[in-house]
């Protein structure tokens, strides 16, 4: 058995479509408007794929991007693994596809489900493997076309999301105490609170379940609102009581990115606002990408830096929440 290694993210990326939709453009196709938007998400546009761009596309291109930054090449990743709940097909898995776009021909590659939480999920099982010593280098992508899912006749939730990817590359080694312990919890008795019920097993493709719509997403909005507000919260503190850091060293909080009262009301209660970040405005919810675009930008626009301490933290369908802490090492 190897010893525990440390873990470091030595690149990020991200990418979003071309075309965006704003609230003026959505009050032309549902009965909304800009400032009921604005003042009830802090939305203001969100990103959408064309039509011949899968997940896999968009994955890759936020791939190219964290391969290039972390300096290694696409043959030197040993391990691909995808969050995301809008796949290109149920199989195979949104990271065999992405793997042949990228090139990335000596890595094994797999899906993993646990919708908006996905990422951090990803990210963490990718310290785990990497930490034992099974694999030196995986590429951990967040990827959705959530415009495919979404029912645009539904004003409670089209207005909510947007398409987009972000991407890590984790490797063993680095400076500082790199990516640390996470905490994760889930609660399958409340996955009717959001979730899209048809098409699987349970409830298969036919025209009966498409003309009732059960193929799109469907959210109870204020419950889903009350339990991201706790669960992020308590996740957050946990995390940082499992690494032994206090709220005060840390550099930069990054929350899923679904709505700015919920981030508000985690600032709140952490009495942290002055170091949340936030890009809902222009992208909307981006539900396994959030986390991972949001990364990317505050890496890239200089809000975190080498030595700060980062904490992100999640939560969406199952539901399934978790919190991760970081130390900035590039
Ligand atoms: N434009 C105008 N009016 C609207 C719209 C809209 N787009 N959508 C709903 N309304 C109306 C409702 O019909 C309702 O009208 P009524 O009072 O006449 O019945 C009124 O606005 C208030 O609706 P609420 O649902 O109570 O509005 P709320 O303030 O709760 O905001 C929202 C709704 C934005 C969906 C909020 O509940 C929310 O953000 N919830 C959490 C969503 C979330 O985080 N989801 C993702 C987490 S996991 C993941 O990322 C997949």
């Amino acid at each position: 058995m190897e010893p525990i290694r440390k873990v470091s993210i030595i690149g990020t990326g991200s990418y979003v479509p071309e075309k965006v939709l704003t609230n003026k453009d959505l009050e032309s196709i549902v009965d909304t408007t800009d400032e009921w938007i604005y003042s009830r998400t802090g939305m203001r546009e969100r990103h959408i794929a064309a039509a011949d761009q899968a997940a896999s596309d968009l994955g890759a291109e936020a791939a190219r991007k964290a391969i290039d930054d972390a300096g290694i090449s696409a043959e030197d990743v040993d391990l691909i693994i995808v969050a995301t709940l809008s796949p290109d097909m149920f199989f195979p898995s949104t990271a065999c596809f992405v793997q042949e776009k990228i090139g990335a021909k000596n890595a094994f590659c797999y899906d993993l489900g646990a919708a908006c939480s996905g990422f951090l999920y990803a990210m963490d099982t990718a310290r785990a493997q990497i930490a034992c010593g099974a694999v030196e280098t995986v590429l951990v992508i967040g990827t959705e076309k959530m415009s495919t899912f979404i029912d645009w006749e539904d004003r409670s939730t089209c207005i909510l999301f947007g398409d987009g990817a972000g991407a890590v590359v984790l490797q063993a080694g680095g400076e500082g105490r790199g990516v640390m312990q996470s905490v994760m919890g889930s609660d399958g008795s409340l996955a009717h609170l959001l979730s899209t019920p048809g098409g699987g097993s349970r409830n298969p493709i036919s025209h009966e379940m498409i003309d009732q719509k059960q193929h799109f997403l469907k959210m109870e909005g204020r419950d889903v609102f009350k339990h991201a507000v706790k669960r992020m919260g308590d996740t957050v503190l946990q995390a940082l009581e499992k690494n032994g850091i206090s709220s005060d060293e840390v550099g930069c909080f990054i929350p899923h990115q679904a709505n700015i009262r919920i981030i508000d009301a985690i600032s709140k209660r952490l009495g942290v606002a002055d170091r949340m970040y936030s890009n809902v405005e222009k992208y909307a919810n981006t539900s396994s990408a959030a986390l991972a675009i949001a990364l990317d930008e505050a890496v890239k626009d200089g809000t975190i830096s080498k030595g700060d301490l980062v904490v992100l933290t999640v939560f969406g369908g199952g539901f399934t929440w978790g919190a991760n802490v970081l130390e900035w090492g590039k």
